[in-house]
């Protein structure tokens, strides 16, 4: 009976699903694997039992912690706004931006997410096609542009699931052409050198998009942020829930940036680990290929796609792509600890 009230156009969507599974190796969802610094930890339960803290509202603003990006991004806190994650930011600006019947570009393979809110806002995905090698065609974007007259453009670098970049040069190229919003994901940008921050005083049409669930180890509190220029965090803002990210959330991402150094030790921890990891995947007789990455995972492709469920039968959790399209046979496997590449690695090596 609800069905008959539900949306005609949600009838066959399909809502993003990220299954409960058991596990002793969780390398599917490219989290961070190692731990909090104990002092992070200590004064985030200090916090907690100070009077007021979790009983009253947030700061909906979020001050504080826009203050502290702004002064390690070098921007003002005017250019930055925080979201539930970034998804709620891909889905805030989608909503800015976008009136039913819209056109957004957005790569193919690449996130989800952008297409899923687009559809939930009435809009209209048209993916451009990342080449064979998974790098962007810039003129295949402009000429898209031209095309279809978008109101958004994604990009997403480094590209989950595939771990390619998009350099400088050729986004530049891209933004002296295009003139509406264009959103650069930089949800990995902790893992390479040169993101695009620094680039949002001379393009006003761009939003970069970070986030605490990766390199900082903040998957559950969900705290992320988009850096444009204030004209662009204004529009975005207007469809800014009140009190949006928890109190805890913006204090814990306070925190980690306090002890950014710690941070940036694991990531150059974790990026060693993924020169090792992805020699020993090249050895793997059941691997087929294994894709070149910037990004704390590694896209590989497979020969016999029934080891993704071998894996889980043995607890170790990686993103399976399916048999079909442009990612039939892969899986996105995130670097974890050493120990945790090994228990991978060792299980793959039985199965030939
Ligand atoms: C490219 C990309 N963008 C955004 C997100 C969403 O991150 P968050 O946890 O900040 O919502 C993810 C999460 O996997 C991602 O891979």
């Amino acid at each position: 009976m609800i069905n008959d009230y539900l949306r005609k156009d949600l009838n066959d969507f399909k809502p993003y699903h990220a299954p409960e599974k058991e596990y002793e190796v969780k390398i599917d969802a490219n989290e961070n694997p190692y731990s909090h610094s104990p002092e992070v930890l200590s004064k985030a339960c200090q916090w907690l039992l100070e009077k007021d803290n979790i009983t009253r509202y947030p700061d909906t603003d979020q001050h504080k912690l826009r203050e502290k990006l702004a002064e390690i991004h070098h921007v003002s806190k005017d250019n930055i706004t925080c979201g539930v994650g970034s998804d709620q930011l891909i889905e805030y600006i989608i909503k800015a931006f976008i009136e039913p019947g819209n056109v957004i570009l957005s790569p193919n393979p690449s996130f989800s997410m952008y297409a899923l809110s687009n559809t939930l806002n009435h809009g209209k995905t048209i993916n451009y096609e990342l080449e064979k090698d998974f790098s962007y065609n810039i003129d295949h974007i402009i000429d898209l542009y031209k095309e279809h007259n978008p109101k958004i453009i994604f990009i997403c670098t480094p590209n989950n699931p595939t771990g390619t970049t998009i350099n400088k040069e050729k986004l530049h190229k891209l933004l002296e052409v295009v003139k509406c919003p264009v959103v650069i994901d930089e949800a990995y940008g902790e893992f390479i050198n040169e993101g695009m921050i620094n680039e949002v005083s001379s393009y006003k049409q761009i939003v970069v998009l970070r986030t605490f669930s990766k390199a900082f180890g903040l998957a559950g509190l969900r705290v992320g942020y988009a850096i444009a220029s204030q004209e662009m965090i204004e529009a975005i803002n207007i469809c800014k829930a009140p009190y949006n990210l928890s109190s805890f959330s913006a204090k814990m991402a306070m925190l980690v940036l306090e002890y950014l150094s710690y941070y940036q030790e694991q990531v150059q921890v974790l990026l060693n680990n993924r020169t090792i990891f992805m020699k020993q995947l090249k050895c793997i007789p059941t691997i087929e290929e294994v894709y070149p990455s910037e990004a704390n995972f590694v896209l590989v492709k497979v020969k016999n796609i029934d080891i993704i469920k071998i894996l889980e039968n043995n607890k170790i959790l990686v993103r399976g792509y399916g048999t079909e399209g442009r990612l039939a046979y892969c899986m996105r496997i995130t670097v974890g600890t050493k120990e945790e590449n090994e228990i991978l690695i060792q299980t793959l090596n039985k199965y030939k």
